[in-house]
């Protein structure tokens, strides 16, 4: 399916698996929609299953916008206590769509958590409390992060909540990031369970390239360590002066904290004159895309590194800010430069990435989706090295292989139904996302709990909010107090110490 059907399902308001191969413009599609939902005043929650996706959105992770964290259930009273807190309930009431990007590291059951959050908050039994859900990503490449004693992956498709929100699966058939023959014979071989002799000569020909030590590539490593060690003995290697920059924090503690960790810019950056960086965030005004790679070649007056891209053009790096906002209030931020030690990275952090040229080792893959999310960052075959290769390197997981057939033909449906559609409606409407049902519980039933809700505030009780504000009593205590909801109070407070 090309990307413009997809985009016109997706306005259509049905909920939707936008899936396709690396590089297809899974997560390209979901900006242009979420443009469109900008532009037509929409709200729309951005997220993905990993910070550092969600980075490559300009989002947040699922864990935290829906306020699960990391918790593998929730019980109906922890949810109860969770939309207690009005920030959240908030967020959750009001959003009409939910975008969540590389779902394929999602488990199973945190897609019905996130389902059930969203139901009690919305008082609705619909899938996701009738909002519009995106969940976009590819089976084929990485799968969630199990814990040791975790029973076998589920990836969402196999949840209760996926069965019952009539996702449509839009199977994106272009291919914008490989732009060579070799490389997406590759991959589709990979993908197809085809690997054959020709697959491993082409793969060869990766293998005895070598490249010279002052060629800027990204190393990609399946082991954290492997990328620690290369990415500072490179460094030490350097004999320049070392230049720090620390990242500057500020707000609520969990979020930027949350922030952190989907941030690539590491806390504490080292960087020296001929160090290799790799940007970690788009700006397109001074030149730079999150993978853009480049060398340090200078430092200016304020101390700020001089970044020379594989490009050939020349930038001054200064901090950028990442952060997290809700109703334009800025709730938390983390500064720093939008830098990394780009010698190595975990092939891991590199889902979703493009980047220019890349030297791999995939002699110890442990997972299915390795060999083929790594060797899918690049453009064509001669952006890269191949270090080794072991078997699951090339392997596919044969439920995803079943899966993947399945897909595609669901795609293939579609998009015949939708010319049937054409051909018998000339012009069809372009119907908004549905919004959703807003909560009808009636007055008299939120009396029941808060007698006083809706009331005109008198002014003995503002005076007393306030004196008891002054003795720091916690909100739940002043919403029982006063027999109102909590929300009421936060707004009567904001009220009354403008
Ligand atoms: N319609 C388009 N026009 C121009 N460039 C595009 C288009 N779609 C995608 N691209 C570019 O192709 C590259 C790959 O796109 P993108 O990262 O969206 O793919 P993806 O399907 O999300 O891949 P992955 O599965 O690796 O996350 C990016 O550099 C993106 O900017
Ligand atoms: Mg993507």
């Amino acid at each position: 399916m090309k990307q413009e059907l997809a985009l016109e399902i997706l306005k259509k308001g049905h909920n939707v698996f936008l899936t396709g191969p690396a590089g297809s413009g899974k997560t390209f599609l979901l900006n242009t929609y979420i443009a469109y939902l900008k532009k037509n005043r929409i709200s729309y929650a951005v997220t993905a299953s990993t910070g550092i996706a969600a980075t490559h959105i300009g989002g947040r992770t699922i864990h935290s916008w829906s306020g699960m964290g990391i918790k593998d259930q929730l019980s109906d009273k922890e949810v109860e206590k969770l939309l207690k807190k009005p920030l959240i309930y908030k967020r959750l009431a009001k959003t009409d769509v939910l975008i969540i990007d590389e779902v394929s590291m999602l488990h199973a059951y945190q897609l019905d958590i996130v389902n059930k959050i969203l139901r009690h908050a919305r008082g609705s039994w619909e899938p996701f409390g009738g909002m519009q859900v995106i969940l976009a990503g590819d089976f084929f490449q990485l799968p969630p992060v199990r814990k040791k004693n975790d029973l076998p992956t589920q990836f969402v498709d196999q949840s209760q909540s996926w069965k019952e929100s009539h996702i449509k699966v839009c199977y994106l058939s272009e291919q914008f990031r490989h732009t060579e023959d070799a490389l997406t014979t590759i991959l589709a071989d990979i993908r197809e369970k085809k690997v054959n002799k020709n697959t491993h000569t082409l793969l060869q020909k990766a293998s005895q390239k070598k490249l010279d030590s002052a060629q800027e590539r990204t190393r990609l490593y399946t082991h954290n360590l492997d990328v620690d060690t290369v990415n500072n003995r490179e460094l030490h290697k350097i004999k320049e002066q070392s230049f720090m920059y620390r990242m500057v924090s500020d707000g609520n503690d969990m979020l930027t904290e949350a922030l952190k960790n989907g941030c690539l810019a590491p806390e504490e950056l080292i960087l020296k004159k001929g160090a290799l960086v790799m940007f970690v965030r788009n700006n397109f005004d001074q030149g730079y895309v999150n993978g853009t790679i480049g060398t340090v070649i200078d430092f200016d007056e304020d101390r700020f590194p001089i970044v020379e891209t594989l490009g050939g053009e020349e930038i001054v790096v200064t901090p950028e800010v990442w952060m997290i906002e809700e109703d334009g209030e800025e709730l938390a931020q983390i500064k720093q430069l939008p830098l990394r030690l780009a010698w190595a990275i975990t092939i891991h952090k590199s889902q979703g990435m493009t980047l220019d040229r890349a030297e791999m080792d995939l002699g110890r893959c442990f997972e299915y989706g390795m060999g083929y999310v790594a060797l899918s960052r690049v453009r064509t075959l001669q952006d890269i090295t191949l270090l080794g290769i072991n078997d699951i390197a090339l392997q596919v997981n044969p439920t995803v292989f079943e899966k993947d057939q399945i897909f595609q033909k669901m795609s293939a449906d579609l998009e015949r139904e939708k010319e049937i559609d054409e051909k018998n409606i000339l012009s069809e409407k372009s119907i908004q996302p549905k919004r959703a049902k807003k909560k009808s519980t009636s007055l008299a039933e939120i009396r029941l709990h808060y007698p006083h809700a809706y009331q005109p505030w008198t002014q003995k009780e503002d005076r007393e909010l306030l004196s008891l504000i002054k003795k720091k009593k916690r909100i739940d205590f002043l919403s029982k107090k006063f027999g109102r909801q909590e929300s009421a109070i936060h707004s009567r407070i904001r009220k009354l110490t403008k």
